[in-house]
């Protein structure tokens, strides 16, 4: 069966993309799912947070947009059934490249020779609305926006569903709202509470069942190179990301992952 290519999305930047992209590929990986992550950012964070070295201009998702064949550009991870494509700066180019000769298809052509070798491959992108996310959003099937449940949380949402409906007027038609994630939630504070109230709202389901916690050992496994399930598999961050890996597949879910915030 062919995979389902999910793309995580938000231009603003901090918002727990990255953080739901290594996660959540590593925890479907966890229940025997072949996945690959693409990371399309040219920070290369989810390189570095799977402990790889950002690769140079012929060794990553750059090489991929010029032609070079996915396979030969896909490292093994710590996590048996989880590989990456890496990203460095050099995909900042590509920007430029792509703006001048409009081309959205190139990603989405790119990954066809694996779609039947994975079960889901997911693609990180980088905190703007340019060529490289238009292009991840037209790589994909469906999209998921983390948002953390702060204030100005839906501040820019607009923004990035509207570039959804163009993309799904234009280049990929069949692009869904996979849901919207919300992220860094602090236990039990009544703002939290409200800003997970008030997208639930404006979002009626839409918004994932579970929500991922404010959680010092997601944000400390990066620079030990590993996602927070191979770090500290008991804390709740990693808890958090085996809930919602459950709950993409359909499968139920823990009470406490319920609306912790
Ligand atoms: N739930 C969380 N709890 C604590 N820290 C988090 C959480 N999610 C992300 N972080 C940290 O916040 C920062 C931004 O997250 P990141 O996933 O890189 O966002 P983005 O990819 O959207 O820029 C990173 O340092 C990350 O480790
Ligand atoms: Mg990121």
């Amino acid at each position: 069966m062919a995979a389902r290519i999910v793309a995580l999305a938000n231009q603003k930047g901090g918002v727990g993309k990255t953080t739901t992209a290594i996660n959540l590929a590593a925890s479907l990986a966890m229940m025997e799912k072949m996945v690959l992550l693409v990371d399309f950012d040219p920070q290369g964070h989810s390189t570095t947070g799977l402990g790889f070295p950002k690769p140079d201009h012929r060794a990553g998702s750059y090489a991929l947009m010029k032609g070079a064949p996915v396979q030969a550009l896909t490292l093994s991870t710590e996590v048996p059934m989880l590989q990456v494509v890496p990203a460095g700066k050099d995909l900042a180019q590509l920007e430029f490249e792509l703006f001048e000769l409009p081309q959205l298809q190139e990603l989405r052509k790119a990954l066809e020779p694996v779609r039947d070798t994975y079960d889901y491959i997911l693609i990180d992108s980088p905190p703007a609305l340019g060529m490289i996310t238009l292009n991840a959003l037209t790589a994909a099937d469906e999209v998921i926006l983390p948002m953390p449940c702060e204030f100005f949380a839906l501040d820019g949402l607009a923004e990035l569903t509207e570039t959804i409906r163009r993309i799904q007027g234009g280049p990929n038609p069949a692009l869904k709202l996979g849901g919207i994630l919300l992220t860094m939630a602090e236990e039990r504070t009544n703002l939290g509470a409200a800003v997970a109230g008030e997208v639930r709202q404006a979002f009626p389901g839409k918004v994932f069942q579970t929500t991922i916690p404010r959680n010092i050992r997601l944000a400390e496994a990066p620079s030990h190179g590993k996602p927070v399930a191979f770090y500290d598999l008991k804390s709740k961050g990693a808890q958090a990301y085996l809930s919602l890996a459950r709950e993409w597949l359909g499968l139920e879910i823990p009470a406490a992952q319920k609306e912790l915030a």
